[in-house]
């Protein structure tokens, strides 16, 4: 068990609030990033780019070389698939795997990580996605009620967390109370380019408005100084954590 798995958020040190997320083809890069920004970061997040490209071994030896790995696969299946898929990614000894937030999907990836440290997190609404899209898609509910209900339905299904924009944190958390986990995306310190990031804050915004994680990507991943800049956004992380 790692230490930012066994702790309550509360407890998280600035630098374990920072996921990195590995958004790069190959394997052979990951590693060299890892290495690169050392005792800097302690979590990473493989998505589904990597982890088609040999990255499930990588989280492997990443979660044996003592970092905490977040797998962002969103699962969401028959409940017997998404069950027994959950189990294998425990066995790979992830902490943090997603799932997409739907009730019966949400119990079957509870059941499958039961008994495990894996713990889940759920996307109620991708970002990508506005009401239009959710009309189009055949849904009654708009963005911010299909986050609200979902976010619900996932306390009820006994999922550890949510994946949540910022501008979503802080009424997630009024609504859903301390003990879910918040994880947003979408950071950008204050001088960084958004790229194709529409709703982005800064750590500090996202801390305030409740986050307990925050995933980013290309601030450090495309930074000609990656550990500098993984630095200052911990950095930026303990401030607004202690104001
Ligand atoms: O490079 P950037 O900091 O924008 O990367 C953000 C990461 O968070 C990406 O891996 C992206 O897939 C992920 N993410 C997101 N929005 C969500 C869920 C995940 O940006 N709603």
């Amino acid at each position: 068990m790692t230490a930012s798995q066994a702790k309550a958020p509360s407890a998280l040190s600035p630098r374990e609030r920072l996921i990195v997320a590995l958004d790069m083809p190959r394997v052979e890069d990951a590693e060299r990033l890892v290495d690169e920004l050392g005792h800097v970061a302690t979590f990473y997040k493989i998505g589904m780019e990597l982890a088609y490209g040999g990255g499930l071994a990588f989280a492997s030896r990443l979660a044996a070389a003592g970092k905490s790995v977040f797998l962002d696969l969103k699962l969401h299946d028959i409940p017997n698939t998404v069950e027994r898929a959950t189990a294998q990614v425990a066995r790979l000894g992830a902490n943090f795997l997603t799932v997409h937030a739907y009730p019966q999907t949400m119990r079957a990836a509870a059941a499958g990580a039961a008994g495990t440290d894996l713990k889940l997190l759920a996307v109620t609404v991708l970002t990508s996605a506005d009401d239009r899209d959710l009309a189009e898609a055949g849904y009654a509910l708009g963005v911010q009620a299909l986050v609200r209900k979902r976010g619900l339905q996932a306390k009820a299904a006994g999922i550890h967390g949510l994946v949540a924009s910022a501008a979503e944190a802080a009424a997630l958390r009024a609504e859903l109370g301390r003990e879910m986990v918040l994880v947003t995306p979408g950071i950008r310190p204050g001088d960084a380019d958004a790229g194709d990031q529409k709703r982005v804050a800064t750590p500090a915004q996202a801390i305030a408005d409740g986050a307990d994680y925050l995933v980013v990507g290309r601030p450090i991943t495309a930074a000609a100084d990656p550990r500098g800049a993984a630095e200052a956004i911990v950095r930026e992380i303990a401030k607004a954590a202690a104001g």
